[in-house]
């Protein structure tokens, strides 16, 4: 048993559809999260970039004495992970095989599609971990570059955001996928739009859920799960301003953000 806090990352708010699921699974963990909003979006930035930033991401996290950390951001994970992963005294897991894994379980028809960031597609790590798991799955991957600041703009549900996931959406629906991964942890908002256009038997995997759920698999493997019998503190730092992801933090979460929010300069770590 190990009453240390978890620590989680993301680029800005993304990663807080994975502490919504830690919320809901692992109600008394404490959790350090970190938003780097000060240098969103990773997604469309070279793979050195953005290990830089994993790194300085995890310094941060690692100032605190943490016990496990979770990249709840598939843009660091297929950057960066598994090669940093031996940097580290900590277990630090990512999105990318939590979220294959689930797709690989529930596809039918073995056609997977995979939206994600420019990096994420780019590095073409989805597909990967999903052929090494099911040689006859078929994967069709779809860079969403505006997803991310639509969403980080609290474009949820609008027109506009409709417009251009019927545009990123056809050549999955046109290729009959019966699977979709929101290989993106901002993009688990945009689900009631994205169901929408593909229709309800169409299964969209959460990769922010599907990373906290394999978290906590681990942790109980470790032994490092709490054993409180009192909820869970969460803090959150931002590296911009706090007003903006408090507001829609919310939104990600789907109640208030409790407790404090403080901004840190994430440059010196
Ligand atoms: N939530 C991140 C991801 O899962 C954010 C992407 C970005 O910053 O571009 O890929």
């Amino acid at each position: 048993m190990d009453n240390r806090p978890i620590g989680i990352f993301d680029s800005g708010l993304g990663g807080l559809t994975c502490v919504k699921e830690v919320l809901r699974i692992m109600p008394s963990e404490d959790i350090i999260y970190f938003g780097d909003t000060g240098r969103v979006p990773y997604g469309t930035r070279g793979a050195d970039t953005i290990v830089k930033y994993v790194r300085q991401d995890i310094n941060f996290l690692k100032s605190f004495d943490i016990k496990y950390i979770i990249i709840a951001c598939g843009t660091a994970s297929s950057a960066a992970l598994p090669n940093i992963q031996g940097e580290y005294d900590i277990e630090i897991s990512g999105v990318l095989e939590p979220a294959a894994r689930l797709a690989v379980k529930a596809t039918k028809n073995n056609k997977i599609g995979v939206l994600g960031t420019s990096g994420t597609i780019k590095s073409g790590k989805y597909a990967e971990f999903i052929e090494n798991l099911n040689p006859d799955a078929k994967v069709f991957q779809q860079a969403c570059p505006m997803f991310v600041p639509l969403v980080e703009n609290g474009y949820i549900d609008s027109e506009v955001t409709e417009l251009i996931a019927n545009e990123y959406l056809e050549p999955m629906k046109r290729e009959k996928v019966d699977t979709i991964i929101l290989g993106c942890t901002h993009y688990p908002l945009l689900k009631p739009v994205i169901s929408r256009i593909m229709g309800d038997n169409v299964t969209l995997i959460d990769s922010g859920a599907a990373a906290a759920d394999y978290a906590k698999l681990r942790l109980d493997e470790l032994g490092l799960s709490c054993d409180k019998n009192k909820k869970g503190n969460v803090k959150y730092f931002v590296s911009d301003t706090v007003e903006s992801f408090s507001e829609l933090g919310g939104l990600f979460l789907n109640r208030e953000i409790q407790g404090g929010v403080s901004r840190i300069e994430i440059e010196k770590y």
